[in-house]
C-alpha cells in the first residue's frame, strides 16, 4: 500500500528520492514526505500527492521517502511520514497490529506522540533502543512489533548509513549510478538501479560504507545474489496531461504479443505430474485477478472436466479449506504482493499443495514461493485500475488450461490455435471506442448501472462493473442476466443503464430476454457481441460489434471496450483515472 524508498549517495539525494516517490505513487497518494540528512536531519512532509514535495529541497546524500495510503490516522501533514523520534527518522509500510498496547505503554512512560499513526511507534521504539548502532536498534525495536512492516530508518548522527527491515511487506535493495537504494518494489527502481536483491521476511538491510549488506533476524550476514531487473518493468511514460490507464489500454495488443511469445517458450513439463495427479484444483486471487480466475475455473471445468474451486483469496484463507497434498492451487496476482493472495498461497504450501503462480512480476513474493511460475509480460502497470494485466492473466490462464487438458487427455482445446489471434483481436476491439465514447457521453450522469452476462460473459460483466465503480465512482453490479428477475429488476426504472455482454451463442437468446425485460420497464440497454445477428435482433439502444474469436477467448477481448468505457466515464465525471479515491495499486495489507 504505502511506498517507501531510501537512498545513500555521494551526491545530494533529494531529487532521486522525489523521482522514486513519483514512481511509487501508485502505492498510495494521501500524503508524502522526505527526510534528508546532511549535517542535520530535515523532514518535509505534506498531505496530498508527491508533487507537493517539489516545493522543497535540502542537501544531503542520505535520505528516506514515503508515499502514504492511510491506515491509522487520516491523511494530514502530521500523519505523513517520515516520523521523527530523537535522532531517528523512519518510514513504514505495513500495519502495527499491537499498536494500541504499545502506544499506551509508551505514553505511560512519558512519550509524546505527534501523529495518530501506528508507524510513529516504531520510530519511538528505535529511538529508545538506539545507542549509536542503528542496525542493532532497529532489530531490537522490531522484536516488539506485531503485524507487517517494511521500514527504512536513518539516524541524525550516522550520515551515509541507512537500515531497512521487512516482514510481510515487500522490500528490495538496489545499486545504481545514482546511489544505493532500498525500495518497496522493483518497478519503482527499474531504470534507476542496475542490480537488485530482494529481502525475505525477517531480514534486515544495512547500507553503509558504500556497501549493501543483508542480515537475518539474529544479525548474521545473509549472502544475496543481485540480478538485473526486468527491463520491461520500466514504466511507460505518458506525455503531459496523458493518463497511464489510457496508455496501458493502448498497450494491450503489445502486452498480449509479448506474453504469448513468453508462453510459447515456457516448459510446462515440470508441472505435468502435479496437474495430472491433482485431486482438487483451487484458483485464488483478489479484485480483477479474481475475475480472471473465474474464467479459468469455468474453462478448465468445461474443457478438461476438472472442477476448479475459485475463491477470493481473503475469504479462502479463513474458510478452513479442505486442501492438502495432491491438490493444486493457482494464485493469480499482477503485483505478486497482494497480502491475501500471498497468504492463501502460503497456506497451500504449508498444507503440501502444489502452487502455480500467475504474476506480472517475476521476482515478486508470490513468484518466490510458487512451485511453478507463469510470468505475463504486461510490463509495468502504473494506473491503479488493472487493464492490460487482466488480458495477459487471461492469456496465461488459457495456456495453463490448455496444458491441463493436454496432460490429462493428450489433446489441446479446439481454440488453442486461435490464441495467436488474440493480440490482433485486441487491437480490432479498439474499433468499438467511438461507440463507447457516445455511450459514456450519454451515461456519465448515471448513479448506478447493471452489467449483465451469462457463462463467461458474467466474468466480463463483473470486471466491467468493478472498473466503473473503481474509477468513475458509479455504483455498478455485474449480474447473471438470468438472475435479474429474481429481485434486482425492481430497481429498473426509466433510463436506468444496463450493459449486456453476449458472446456465447447458446445463451444469447436468454440474455436478450433479460434485455427485453429491462427495456419494457424503461431501462436503457447497451449490448456488446461479436455476432452481427445477435446485435441486429436485439432491442438494445446502443450496440457494439466486437471482433470475433472462439467463445472461450472472448473474455480477453470483450473486456477492452468496458475498460475504455470506465476510463471515459471517469474523465466525463472529472476524476483522475490513474488515482482512484481511497485505493492503491498494491494491497500489501490485509
Ligand atoms: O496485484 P493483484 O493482481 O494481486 O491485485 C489484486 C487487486 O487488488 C486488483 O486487481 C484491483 O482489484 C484492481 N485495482 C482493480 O482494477
Amino acid at each position: 500500500m504505502c511506498g517507501i524508498i531510501g537512498c545513500v549517495s555521494e551526491k545530494d539525494c533529494y531529487g532521486a528520492l522525489y523521482d522514486g516517490l513519483k514512481r511509487l505513487e501508485y502505492r498510495g497518494y494521501d500524503s508524502a514526505g522526505i527526510a534528508v540528512l546532511d549535517r542535520e536531519l530535515r523532514i518535509f512532509k505534506k498531505k496530498g500527492g508527491v508533487s507537493n514535495l517539489s516545493a522543497f529541497y535540502a542537501r544531503g546524500g542520505t535520505g528516506i521517502g514515503h508515499t502514504r495510503w492511510a491506515t491509522h490516522g487520516a491523511p494530514s501533514d502530521a500523519n505523513a511520514h517520515p516520523h521523527r523520534a530523537g535522532k531517528i527518522a523512519l518510514v513504514h509500510n505495513g500495519i502495527v497490529e499491537n499498536f494500541a498496547a504499545l502506544r499506551a505503554e509508551l505514553e505511560g512512560e512519558g512519550e509524546r506522540f505527534f501523529s495518530d499513526t501506528d508507524s510513529e511507534i516504531i520510530a519511538k521504539l528505535v529511538s529508545r533502543a538506539y545507542r549509536g548502532d542503528l542496525l542493532a536498534a532497529v532489530q531490537s525495536a522490531l522484536l516488539r512489533v506485531e503485524g507487517s512492516y517494511a521500514v527504512a530508518v536513518i539516524a541524525e548522527d550516522r550520515p551515509g548509513e541507512l537500515v531497512a527491515a521487512k516482514r510481510k511487506s515487500p522490500l528490495v535493495a538496489g545499486k545504481g549510478s545514482a546511489g544505493l537504494f532500498v525500495c518497496s518494489d522493483i518497478p519503482a527502481l527499474a531504470g534507476t538501479a542496475e542490480y537488485i536483491a530482494q529481502a525475505e521476511d525477517g531480514e534486515l538491510i544495512r547500507i553503509a560504507d558504500g556497501e549493501i549488506e543483508f542480515f537475518d533476524g539474529a544479525l548474521h550476514p545473509v549472502p544475496k545474489t543481485f540480478f538485473r531487473p526486468q527491463e520491461e518493468l520500466r514504466a511507460l511514460s505518458v506525455a503531459g496531461g496523458g493518463y497511464f490507464m489510457r496508455a496501458e489500454i493502448a498497450e494491450i495488443p503489445r502486452a498480449l504479443r509479448d506474453t504469448l511469445a513468453a508462453l510459447r517458450e515456457k516448459d510446462f513439463a515440470p508441472c505435468a505430474r502435479a496437474l495430472r495427479a491433482a485431486q482438487r484444483v483451487f484458483a485464488v486471487a483478489c479484485g480483477t485477478a479474481y475475475h480472471s480466475a473465474l474464467v479459468f475455473a469455468d474453462i478448465v471445468e468445461k474443457e478438461a472436466g476438472i472442477p476448479v474451486l475459485c475463491h477470493t483469496a481473503g475469504e479462502f484463507r479463513y474458510r478452513a479449506p479442505v486442501l492438502g497434498t495432491g491438490d493444486v492451487l493457482v494464485a493469480v496476482s499482477q503485483s505478486g504482493e497482494t497480502a491475501d493472495t500471498l497468504e492463501a498461497a502460503r497456506l497451500a504450501r504449508a498444507r503440501g499443495a502444489y502452487v502455480i503462480a500467475v504474476t506480472n512480476i517475476g521476482c515478486s513474493s508470490l513468484a518466490s514461493l510458487a512451485d511453478f511460475l507463469l510470468v505475463m509480460r504486461a510490463g509495468a502497470e502504473i494506473a491503479v485500475a488493472a487493464t492490460k494485466s487482466y488480458n495477459c492473466q487471461l492469456l496465461c490462464l488459457y495456456y495453463l488450461a490448455g496444458q491441463m487438458l493436454f496432460f490429462k487427455e493428450e489433446r489441446l482445446p479446439s481454440w488453442w490455435g486461435s490464441l495467436e489471434r488474440l493480440p490482433a483481436a485486441a487491437e480490432a476491439s479498439f474499433g468499438c471506442f467511438a461507440e463507447v465514447d457516445r455511450l459514456a457521453d450519454r451515461l456519465h450522469g448515471a448513479r448506478a448501472m447493471y452489467y449483465l452476462g451469462r457463462g463467461l460473459d458474467l466474468c466480463t460483466a463483473r470486471e466491467g462493473a468493478l472498473k466503473v465503480k473503481e474509477i468513475a465512482r458509479v455504483f455498478a453490479e455485474g449480474y447473471a442476466a438470468g438472475e435479474l428477475k429474481h429481485g434486482s429488476l425492481a430497481l429498473i426504472e426509466d433510463h436506468f443503464p444496463v450493459v449486456c455482454i453476449s458472446t456465447g451463442a447458446s445463451l444469447a437468446k436468454k440474455s436478450e430476454n433479460a434485455l427485453a425485460e429491462v427495456k419494457s420497464r424503461g431501462g436503457y440497454c447497451a449490448l456488446f457481441s461479436q455476432y452481427p445477428q445477435v446485435l441486429q435482433e436485439s432491442c438494445a439502444d446502443a450496440k457494439c460489434l466486437l471482433p470475433a474469436l472462439p467463445e472461450p477467448l472472448m473474455p480477453a477481448v470483450a473486456v477492452i471496450p468496458l475498460q475504455y468505457f470506465a476510463y471515459k466515464m471517469c474523465l466525463e465525471r472529472g476524476f483522475d483515472p490513474d488515482k482512484p479515491r481511497n485505493l492503491a495499486k498494491s494491497v500489501t495489507v490485509e
